[in-house]
């Protein structure tokens, strides 16, 4: 019995501790010489373009190595390795943690959500309901304390405006890996402490309006193209710091960017061109952007040769193509 204890502690505190976004490796390394490159940058106008470009040819391959591409690979792995721990030892989780958990004792304590109907079919361990994997076609009701949904893997379709209503708690939604093609203008736009919002690999056109408290939005394996991303659709979010993109069909950079926002990842788009304000400010030189350290626009028509002055105030050079 001490034993299961023990057992079912570890695996909650495993549990508890998923709903971070470590979880998948977004986060590039700092790739050595960027120093340098600033410098060079800094004295762009001095040295000849050519030798600029053999400098930076040298650098990107570290750049792209320490980019661990296949995430969705080990996002499958840690699928596989939560699964197991919830199938073994769930109904005893939930049990065992009540005399340990303070938040348990509350009037939504365990049993509230334990005869909730979507945690009969779902797992809901304290705040986070896990769905991921249940051929769901639809968003399942959740309880009304939910702070971490995960429903991964499953053939939602459309995200309706009350499919989320009330859930003041919600902090983060990961839906990745659906159909989803359709998001109702206000599905998550009321939501007053959304910070995290993954929504990779589904087939989205267009985002609806996001709420301003977001830290974490990923959309990236999708179908939003010229119109997909609303005008300023990220201006307001002073906490923004990622921001994944890729695999989608935009044709340009959304702007602005918040002040904040370190990492904005771009590659496999269809982006033709930038501003030289893009990032920085031209006419005044003493702006730094000094959060965003990790841009990519690899796999995208730019040349980012041509706007040389797009660069002056970023911590980094934008990971593309320079020639
Ligand atoms: C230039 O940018 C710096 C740093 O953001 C700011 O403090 C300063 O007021 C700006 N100057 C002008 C003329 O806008
Ligand atoms: C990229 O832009 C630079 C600078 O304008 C130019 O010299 C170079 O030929 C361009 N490369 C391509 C492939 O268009």
């Amino acid at each position: 019995m001490l034993a299961r204890l023990v057992l079912g502690l570890v695996i909650l505190d495993a549990a508890m501790t998923a709903p971070t976004p470590e979880v998948i490796n977004y986060d590039s390394e700092t790739y050595d010489a960027i120093l340098d490159d600033l410098d060079n940058l800094y004295n762009y106008e001095n040295i000849p373009v050519r030798q600029a470009e053999v400098k930076r040819v040298t650098m990107m391959p570290s750049g792209s190595r320490e980019f661990p591409t296949p995430a969705p690979q080990s996002e499958e792995v840690l699928e596989e390795e939560e699964e197991e721990e919830e199938e073994e030892s769930t109904p005893r989780l939930i049990d065992g943690s009540s005399s340990q958990e303070p938040e348990f004792t509350g009037a939504l304590g365990p049993h509230t959500d334990e005869d909730f109907p979507t945690c009969l079919l779902c797992t809901c361990i304290s705040t986070t309901v896990y769905c991921d994997d249940h051929e769901l076609d639809a968003i399942p009701p959740l309880p009304r304390n939910t702070a971490y949904f995960y429903s991964r893997f499953n053939r939602i379709k459309k995200i309706n405006r009350n499919d989320f209503a009330s859930l003041n708690d919600l902090k983060r939604i990961d839906l990745t890996s659906n159909l989803i093609s359709e998001i109702d203008e206000d599905a998550f736009r009321k939501l007053p402490q959304l910070q995290e919002l993954v929504l990779r690999d589904n087939k989205i056109r267009q985002l609806p309006e996001l709420p301003a408290t977001l830290t974490f939005i990923d959309v990236s394996n999708n179908r939003l193209g010229r119109k997909g991303i609303k005008q300023e659709a990220f201006k307001d979010m002073y906490d923004l710091r990622h921001l994944y993109l890729t695999d989608n069909n935009l044709d340009h950079i959304p702007l602005p960017l918040p002040e904040n926002l370190r990492a904005l990842h771009l590659q496999n788009n269809n982006i033709l061109e930038m501003h030289e304000d893009t990032f920085c400010n031209v006419k005044n030189l003493t702006y730094i952007r000094k959060a965003l350290e990790d841009i990519r626009l690899d796999g995208n028509p730019i040349n980012l040769s041509r706007t040389p002055q797009a660069y002056m105030c970023l911590p980094r050079l934008p990971i593309g193509s320079l020639v």
